[in-house]
């Protein structure tokens, strides 16, 4: 039976305010065009540097989402070779994500400081190990101290007793090795490199220990790569993502001992405490350290994190291809109009700090939309989930070729550790609703041809502008809200693609 009481209706029933019921407008991608304008520039001039944050410069507007089907070292070190920027996923114990990290900063170095190094007892069978994990085909040896020994290369090695040796019976000793001592600047230890036609450089200070090396490979890459996103001592940038709270705090200032350049508070619902407090913990343990907070979809929601001390603001909430959160829990706001809101919000504190469009680009006419409406760099999931680059084996479905694309959100995402991005605890990811879904998308081969498709439509979308740098396309845009006709004769239509 039930309870009278329990049925009963409350005494006053408060009317909404007729000002709630006024449903304000939102759009996203789809809805709008960009009307063009009058131009003097063509694609290739168009300049496409912008900021990642205050302190961070990069020469395109791209970075690489923090999911764990998305960014490895293997993509962040790519993407920052072309001028963009990794975020390196947190699904990982923190040991692993700093190592993760400390591989992007390794490669390329002018100078590799603290290369891998063997001792002279270890076996053969170690050096093959690290050639076959990491690629290094020579490493340097070094004693107890640190002192150097000599270089073993795969050439002194491979046609001996298999790999059953030990490293001193077929490294080559010092005595027959170029070395040079610390205060050797990059341009001198890149010219010995080519006259001696060495490749490796060891460099040594002045009680013979080893400190860091030049490598041939490094300098050949130095030059191929002239907008290649770096730090002050000529590393590759990588960002990495935490979560909030205590244990996210230890893994930002290990992901700092790894040299990590920015570290993204990455977060659903980012216009909340946890994520606020988070942010201004961050930036006063870690003043090194560059800081992004997020998702949000709001101007509220880019105030608070800007009031926290964000070096950039991440919106994004359910625009994701893989996102269900929409879906889930009713919340969201179309990607546009969050992306202009967020900037709105921003502008509204006085700080001068960029925002970043996460989730929902298909193409790179998306990008062009996300840049005119105030971002100035896009996150991409789902465009490069199918790369080389990726995370993840490929699998084969008849006669194609897929990789796995899973949300962060997803049960088998959450169930490796992502559900705190969702605010579940371990213990609860199985009796939670899942806020992201798993799939499959087309295998694209490396990344970079992608990537190069995209920054073409990119400038494209500056000549149609009239902007000469992707900071002009804001002032210079013109959206127009379009209908479904619109939207359908902005596709190619009406013929046969077979
Ligand atoms: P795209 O559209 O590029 O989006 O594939 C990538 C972005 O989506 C976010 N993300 C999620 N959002 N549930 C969500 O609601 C999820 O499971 C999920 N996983 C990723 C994230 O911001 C990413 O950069």
């Amino acid at each position: 039976m039930i309870e009278k009481s329990a049925r009963r209706r409350p005494e006053t029933v408060s009317a909404v305010p007729a000002d709630q019921l006024a449903l304000s407008e939102a759009l996203t991608f789809d809805d709008v065009l960009l009307v063009p304008q009058y131009s003097e520039i063509r694609p290739r001039e168009a300049d496409l540097s912008t900021r990642l944050t205050k302190k961070i410069g990069l020469k395109i507007p791209v970075l690489s989402a923090a999911m764990d089907t998305v960014t490895e070292a293997e993509m962040a070190i790519k993407l920052a070779l072309h001028g963009g920027l990794g975020v390196i996923h947190k699904n990982n114990l923190a040991a692993e994500q700093a190592s993760l990290v400390q591989q992007v900063k390794r490669f390329e170095n002018g100078f590799i400081q603290n290369p891998v190094t063997l001792g002279p007892e270890d076996s053969l069978a170690q050096a093959h190990e690290i050639r076959t994990r990491l690629g290094y085909k020579k490493i340097p040896i070094v004693d107890q101290d640190g002192k150097f020994l000599g270089l073993l290369t795969e050439k002194d090695y491979f046609a001996s007793d298999g790999l059953t040796g030990l490293v001193k019976n077929h490294m080559r000793p010092k005595t027959g090795v170029h070395t040079r001592p610390i205060s050797v600047t990059l341009k001198e230890a890149n010219e010995i490199i080519r006259r001696e036609r060495i490749e490796v450089l060891p460099v040594l200070d002045r009680e013979g220990r080893l400190t860091s090396i030049v490598t041939r490979s490094d300098l050949e890459k130095n030059e191929e790569y002239p907008n290649a996103s770096k730090d002050e001592r000529k590393r590759l940038r990588v960002g990495a993502a935490v979560g909030v709270g205590a244990e996210a705090l230890t893994r930002a200032k290990l992901l700092a001992e790894a040299g990590v350049d920015v570290v993204a508070v990455d977060v659903a619902h980012g216009h909340s405490r946890g994520v606020a407090e988070m942010v201004s913990q961050l930036k006063q343990a870690l003043p090194q350290v560059e800081v992004i907070g997020g998702n949000v979809a709001s101007r509220a929601g880019a105030k608070l994190l800007a009031s926290a001390g964000a070096d950039a603001v991440k919106v994004g909430v359910g625009p994701g291809s893989i996102c269900s959160t929409r879906v889930v829990a009713g919340i969201g706001v179309p990607q546009l109009t969050a992306v202009q809101e967020a900037v709105a919000g921003v502008r509204e504190t006085g700080k001068d700090i960029p925002v970043i469009a996460d989730g929902g680009i298909r193409s790179s006419g998306d990008i062009v939309k996300a840049l005119a409406a105030g971002a100035e760099t896009v996150m991409l999931g789902r465009l490069f989930a199918g790369t080389e680059e990726a995370p993840g084996l490929l699998e084969s479905v008849g006669e194609h070729r897929y990789k796995v694309y899973r949300g962060m959100g997803s049960y088998e995402a959450m169930s490796q550790g992502s559900g705190d991005r969702y605010g579940h605890d371990q213990q609860s990811s199985s009796e939670v609703s899942a806020e992201g879904v798993v799939g499959r998308v087309p295998y694209a081969g490396s990344m970079v041809p992608r990537l190069k498709e995209l920054l073409g439509g990119i400038r494209a979308g500056c000549a149609y502008n009239g902007a000469k740098h992707l900071g002009d396309l804001p002032a210079r845009a013109q959206f127009v809200k379009i209908t479904g006709a619109g939207l359908q004769e902005s596709h190619p239509h009406s013929i046969s693609r077979e």
